[in-house]
């Protein structure tokens, strides 16, 4: 079953979208197999943007990352990679279609609440970076 990994970022927790957004892939009917709040460290947040270290806004991005908890999540349903990121929305959150997480909680790129794998290659790299194996569970006799 294809699995992908959601965080949402600090703004998010700050502003209590925790429980919001947890909500919506919920009810979606997307299985939560992870999940912890913590705290992005320096050397896991240049890594985890690695793809963006040649744009000039990656130290920006380093220093929000790592300004405040996160809530790392990993989640299992079919499609979920690209089912997700429909359900975030565009990156830009004034893009963003109403009823998106993002078109619903942002208005600013930098800012924008929630950050989801973009393919099956992303999401098995970022799952590994914030998440150990023993950390995510399953429902094997509920399906
Ligand atoms: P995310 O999906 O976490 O991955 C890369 C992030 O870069 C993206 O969300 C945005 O939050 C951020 N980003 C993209 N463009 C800009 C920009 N012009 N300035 C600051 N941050 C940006």
């Amino acid at each position: 079953m294809e699995k992908t990994f959601l965080m949402v970022k600090p703004d998010g927790v700050q502003r209590n979208l925790i429980g919001e957004i947890v909500n919506r892939f919920e009810k979606k009917g997307f299985k939560l197999v992870g999940a912890k709040l913590m705290k992005v460290s320096e050397d896991l947040a240049k890594n985890h943007y690695a793809e963006h270290k040649e744009r000039p806004f990656f130290g920006e991005l380093v220093d929000f990352i790592t300004s405040g908890p996160v809530f790392a999540m990993v989640w299992e349903g079919e499609k979920v990679i690209s089912t997700a990121r429909e359900m975030m929305g565009k990156t830009n959150p004034l893009e963003a279609a109403p009823g998106t997480v993002r078109g619903d909680f942002g208005i600013t790129v930098g800012k924008n609440v929630i950050h989801g794998s973009d393919s099956p290659e992303s999401s098995e790299r970022e799952i590994g970076l914030f998440f150990n194996e023993s950390e995510i569970t399953t429902y094997d006799k509920q399906d």
